[in-house]
């Protein structure tokens, strides 16, 4: 049973940050200083949050912030639980759990990714038209709690149009081109090989990465409405002239840092 659990983690929170975020947002690789540009922070590390465990990915702070996008009270997750760290998969959603019960309405997933699709390139944002789960497990088997949700959750819209239309505009404004894709996830955390990545582009991805998919998948079980944004980071396996790596991956984000965060202080406020 989780959700005992989920309200123990919101009480403290809610001790703490005195705010109800009508966003949650969680950064992924190398994206998490966009939290240190938002208004009236409040900082809690996730080692003092009951039930969070402790993240173990460089390039992943591992802090929960609370605060304010223009007006928008947001609680942002600096860092994410990936199922390749050895975590259970209900632990890994966790915190959208809590997010839930701290009452945001909305979640906003962002992460970094390979590109399949030839259109993609590095330094490039994706925003996720939809997704494929092909981790081989999902964050709600189990017995279901229909506190949280049903047991049979619909998947037809996963990722909000309202919510990719306005990240759309706001990549217009900023003169960025606009791409939409499939978001294919695996497991990990070995990179695909060659041979894996002409499958995946056979399936209909457009770029794949190690998370987002079942953070997305338990924020719709509870009926939050979802959107994400993959920064490209590198080319996939055979696609990229050079071999892939996590310094890569770093620093690409950190290369794209700039953009990012003027995307996300724009659309926030508006989504
Ligand atoms: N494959 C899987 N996950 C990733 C990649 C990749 O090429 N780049 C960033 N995360």
């Amino acid at each position: 049973m989780i959700y005992p659990l989920v309200n123990e983690a919101v009480s403290m929170i809610n001790s703490r940050i005195k705010i109800q975020p009508e966003i949650g947002i969680i950064l992924g690789s190398g994206l998490g200083d966009f939290a240190d540009t938002i208004d009236k922070k409040i900082i809690i590390p996730y080692e003092e949050i009951p039930h969070f465990k402790k993240s173990t990915v460089q390039g992943h702070a591992g802090r929960l912030i609370s605060g304010y996008v223009k007006n928008k009270p947001v609680v942002i997750m600096q860092g994410r639980y990936h199922y390749y760290e050895g975590h259970d998969i209900v632990e890994t959603v966790f915190p959208v759990r809590v997010l839930w019960g701290l009452g945001s309405k909305k979640l906003l997933l962002t992460n970094a990714a390979g590109g399949i699709n030839s259109m993609l390139l590095p330094g490039d944002l994706m925003i996720i038209r939809d997704h494929i789960n092909l981790m081989g497990v999902n964050p709600l088997r189990g017995e279901n709690d229909e506190r949280f949700g049903p047991r049979f959750p619909d998947m037809s819209t996963v990722y909000c149009n309202e919510m990719i239309n306005v990240i759309a505009d706001g990549m217009m404004r900023m003169g960025l081109g606009v791409k939409k894709g499939v978001y294919l996830a695996l497991s990990g955390p070995s990179y695909e090989t060659p041979a894996e990545i002409r499958m995946l582009k056979t399936l209909g991805a457009d770029a794949v990465g190690m998370s987002t998919v079942p953070e997305a998948i338990v924020a719709r079980h509870m009926g939050l409405l979802v959107a994400g944004i993959s920064c490209i980071s590198n080319l996939a396996a055979g696609i990229s002239p050079t071999p892939l790596s996590h310094k890569e991956v770093t620093e690409t984000a950190d290369r794209v840092k700039g953009t990012f965060i003027s995307l996300l202080s724009d659309i926030i406020p508006l989504l």
